[in-house]
């Protein structure tokens, strides 16, 4: 397995380009399956989720075609079997998004149950639920979600126990070939739903209500082709200003988009930072002073991402003064707390709670990659830290950050990849 290896202590500075979200990139690509028309999909990240996607599909007898600019034509006219292996999705739970597009186009789909992953028991049980109120017959049986129609989903009126990413997009890409329309209430506000909800538009459907928790879907006959660029990724840009911050650096990133980061942003305006932005990039300078402590909670956007909780506790982790951390969105999300403690940061876990005292520096350590923001937030500890870092297991790390060698690199970061 590859490992990273960091020699702290230096101050980040330079320019980096942010890609293309993976979270609305996934769905995107799961939404092709809604038409036999061929559907181009540009500014896809070079992650290894996004191989695993596109893998699905091609094991679903769909046919993805990458051009040279990476840019992937998916054709789902070939397709020839509506499943998701349990090899692939004990991979990537991101494979249920297969589930609505499925048994909405075809009638009928067999998916995986995803398991738990290091983050929580992450069920989809309000996936289910919410297909069945559409007329799906689903059971679960030998490990397998089994879906099936009778001629078309129906639109329904559905309120969502919970705020679920994945959950209102699947219910959402189902609805825009069900009869009639359909309801999400307390739907995902998040901007990866509107992406992949103005994706979905561009292909024929009738959609409102993107990014307010009530989307209304009036269902069509059949939606058709279309090319689709995805928007920037909010958290990789978060993680890099965070970096950043955290060696009291200076960075510009570059093709993403500051309003949908101002959760983020405003909480390193607390911690110090002074930040300027222009319509697609943000300027983070730190002036080279040691960033304050801060304390967040973490909720369903438009609130602070539980997908930046772990960075900010790299940040508070040798920050002024003591921050507290509560996690809401998921019940295990502190496994990078024990390694930064390896590390000689001072963090206490109560509950879904973590109360960081910073110190003046961290000591670089072996540590284990748990998760792919856990992976990112120990990076950035390394970063920080006196000595050498190694962070094991890295493959978390590809599944959603493209080159974050290279481009930490471009800001001065020693760092480099340990092939196994
Ligand atoms: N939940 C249920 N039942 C369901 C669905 C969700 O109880 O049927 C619970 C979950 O267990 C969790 C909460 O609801 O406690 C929210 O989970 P959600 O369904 O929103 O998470 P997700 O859709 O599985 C997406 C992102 C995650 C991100 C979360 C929260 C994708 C592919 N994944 O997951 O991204 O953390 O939303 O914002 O969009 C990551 O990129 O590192 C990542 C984990």
């Amino acid at each position: 397995m590859d490992k990273l290896l960091i020699s702290g202590g230096v101050r980040l500075d330079g320019e980096i380009r942010i890609a293309g979200a993976k979270n609305s990139a996934l769905p995107i690509l799961a939404a092709t399956l809604l038409t036999r028309d061929p559907v181009q999909v540009c500014n896809l990240p070079h992650l290894y989720d996004i191989t695993t996607m596109i893998e699905l599909l091609g094991c679903m007898g769909v046919q993805p075609v990458i051009d040279e600019k990476l840019n992937v034509e998916v054709d789902s006219s070939t397709i020839k079997h509506f499943s998701a292996p349990y090899e692939l999705v004990k991979t990537m739970r991101a494979s249920i998004l297969v589930l609505g597009p499925l048994l909405a186009h075809y009638g009928e789909a067999e998916v995986a149950l995803p398991g738990g992953c290091a983050i929580g028991s992450r069920p989809v049980n309000l996936h289910i639920s919410a297909l069945e109120a559409m007329g799906a017959d689903i059971k679960v049986e030998d490990g397998y979600i089994k879906a099936s129609v009778v001629n078309k989903l129906k639109g329904a009126h559905i309120f969502m126990d919970l705020v679920t990413v994945t959950g209102t997009e699947n219910v959402m890409m189902a609805a825009t070939l069900a009869t009639g329309e359909t309801i999400i209430e307390n739907a995902a506000r998040e901007p990866e739903v509107v992406d992949l909800a103005n994706c979905l538009v561009a292909m024929g459907a009738k959609i409102k209500g993107q990014g307010t928790d009530t989307i209304v879907i009036q269902g069509v006959e059949k939606l058709h082709g279309c090319s689709y660029s995805v928007m920037p990724d909010r958290i990789e840009t978060g993680t890099y200003l965070i970096a950043a911050a955290a060696t009291r650096g200076h960075i510009k990133v570059k093709d993403t988009q500051p309003n949908i980061l101002e959760a983020v942003l405003s909480k390193l305006e607390q911690a110090g930072a002074d930040i300027k932005v222009g319509e697609n990039w943000i300027e983070l300078d730190m002036h080279n002073e040691r960033p304050k402590s801060v304390s967040l909670r973490t909720a369903p956007y438009p609130a602070f991402p539980t997908d930046m909780q772990a960075q900010f506790t790299a940040l508070n982790a040798i920050a002024a003064g003591t921050g507290s951390i509560t996690e809401t969105v998921f019940e295990n999300r502190f496994m990078h707390v024990h390694e930064m403690n390896r590390m000689g940061a001072s963090i206490q876990v109560e509950g879904n709670t973590v109360i960081v005292t910073g110190v003046e520096s961290l000591n670089g350590a072996p540590v284990m990659a748990t998760d792919l923001r856990a992976s990112a937030s120990l990076i950035i500890a390394g970063l920080v830290g006196k000595n050498e870092t190694i962070v094991d297991r890295i493959y978390h790390i590809d599944r959603g950050y493209e080159c974050i060698e290279e481009k930490l690199q471009l800001l001065g970061a020693k760092i480099k990849r340990l092939p196994s």
